[in-house]
């Protein structure tokens, strides 16, 4: 089923929950909506839903235009981070609970009850209360309950949210499985990163109620159409570095305060056809530099000097955090790392993966993939 979100606005008095958010969300998609705390993720979801009447625009859901249904009529299912579960009800009653509402029949409750018991591995756990429930159990245990209804749509807030990080990385994975198994469209709000790139099949990044971008992970990571993308996809998180664009006899460079950068013709002539002023914004990730004086991918004359100010061993990697002028960038880079804390080095930069901002609008000057 398709979910269609046209123009959606919600206000709590002054504050902008949703802001003129459009979004299509595919048949049987797994689609995350993802921003840092209060940028609306709930209270889109709870429009979609119907606990939240939106001011303005147009929710639909397959082809219907749905802003009038009460919630039970919209025949989606919300699944919270607390798990919400009745604790005086064993887990077999809490998941043949929204059967019973519907006055099922005992026999095709049992049924179903077994069925989705076994698709998530609780069947020995059916006589136990909830309080006898690991927390992992019992976020099972409330997914079964949205599963049970059959839903044309799942809606998810944060189901892993109270998981510790191992629980919520085995769930990670077993949701994602789960939801291509039903083939049921799911919307799954997080303000987690990883969770949001590893589990969708695209991700809707907001901010402040507004659509910054959607697209594939890869497509996030490689193309982010604006600055807050850049910043918010990728851990660590992209350098930013103030400079000039400028073109000379025929070449791109971008120049900082004692560097020069030649582009890449292929980048130098798309910015050049985007870029209104020649102050942008250089965007370069952690993992697409290096340290030394490197040929061929890295050209000599993308090499800058700086210094070495921490150096962070993460285990697989080194994220060295090296000071040029007042200007901090961290690089990451494959261990043994040998220089130490004081010490000047060469830093040479991929010029392909660079990427380029307008300082006011904060878009891209390098987008050729619309998402
Ligand atoms: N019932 C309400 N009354 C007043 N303001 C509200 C209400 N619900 C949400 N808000 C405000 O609307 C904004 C968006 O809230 P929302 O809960 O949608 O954010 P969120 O993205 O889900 O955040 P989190 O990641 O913290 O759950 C916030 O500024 C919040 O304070
Ligand atoms: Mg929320």
């Amino acid at each position: 089923m398709k979910v269609k979100l046209e123009n959606l606005a919600k206000k709590f008095g002054e504050v902008i929950a949703v802001d003129n958010l459009s979004l299509d969300v595919r048949e049987k998609e797994f689609l995350i909506l993802l921003g840092s705390s209060g940028c609306g993720k709930t209270t889109a979801l709870r429009c979609i839903a119907g606990l939240e009447t939106p001011d303005e625009g147009k929710i639909y859901i397959g082809n219907k235009l749905v802003n009038g249904l009460p919630p039970g009529k919209r025949d989606v299912a919300m699944v919270f981070q607390s798990y919400a579960l009745y604790p005086h009800m064993t887990v077999f009653d809490n998941l043949a609970y929204p059967l019973k509402v519907r006055r099922s029949q005992k026999d095709e409750i049992k049924r179903r009850v077994k069925g989705t018991a076994e698709l998530l591995e609780i069947e020995n756990l059916l006589g136990r209360k909830p309080s006898q429930l690991s927390g992992g159990q019992a976020q099972r245990v409330a997914l079964g309950r949205a599963i049970i209804r059959e839903p044309r749509v799942f809606l998810m807030d944060e189901p892993l949210a109270s998981l510790d990080a191992k629980l919520r990385a085995y769930m990670r994975a077993e949701l994602k499985k789960l939801q291509k198994d039903l083939g049921v469209t799911t919307i799954y709000v997080t303000h987690d990163q990883v969770e949001a790139m590893t589990m969708g099949d695209r991700v809707a990044v907001m901010s402040q109620g507004k659509l910054m971008q959607v697209g594939s992970s890869e497509e996030l990571y490689n193309y982010p159409r604006n600055l807050f993308v850049a910043g918010f996809i990728g851990s660590p998180s992209m350098n930013f570095i103030d400079v000039i664009f400028e073109t000379r006899s025929d070449k791109f460079f971008l120049r900082g305060k004692d560097f020069q950068i030649e582009l890449p013709r292929r980048l130098g002539e798309m910015a050049l056809n985007n870029a209104k002023d020649f102050k942008v914004l250089l965007g370069i990730r952690p993992e697409h530099m290096v340290i030394g004086n490197h040929k061929g991918h890295y050209t000599e004359d993308t090499s800058i000097k700086a210094e070495i100010y921490v150096v962070e061993p993460l285990g697989r990697d080194v994220l060295v955090n090296l000071r040029l002028g007042d200007l901090t960038l961290r690089v990451l880079t494959p261990p043994p790392f040998g220089a130490k804390m004081g010490d000047n080095i060469q830093l040479s930069l991929n010029t392909a993966k660079i990427h380029m901002f307008d300082r006011k609008t904060e878009q891209s000057l390098l987008v050729t993939k619309q998402a």
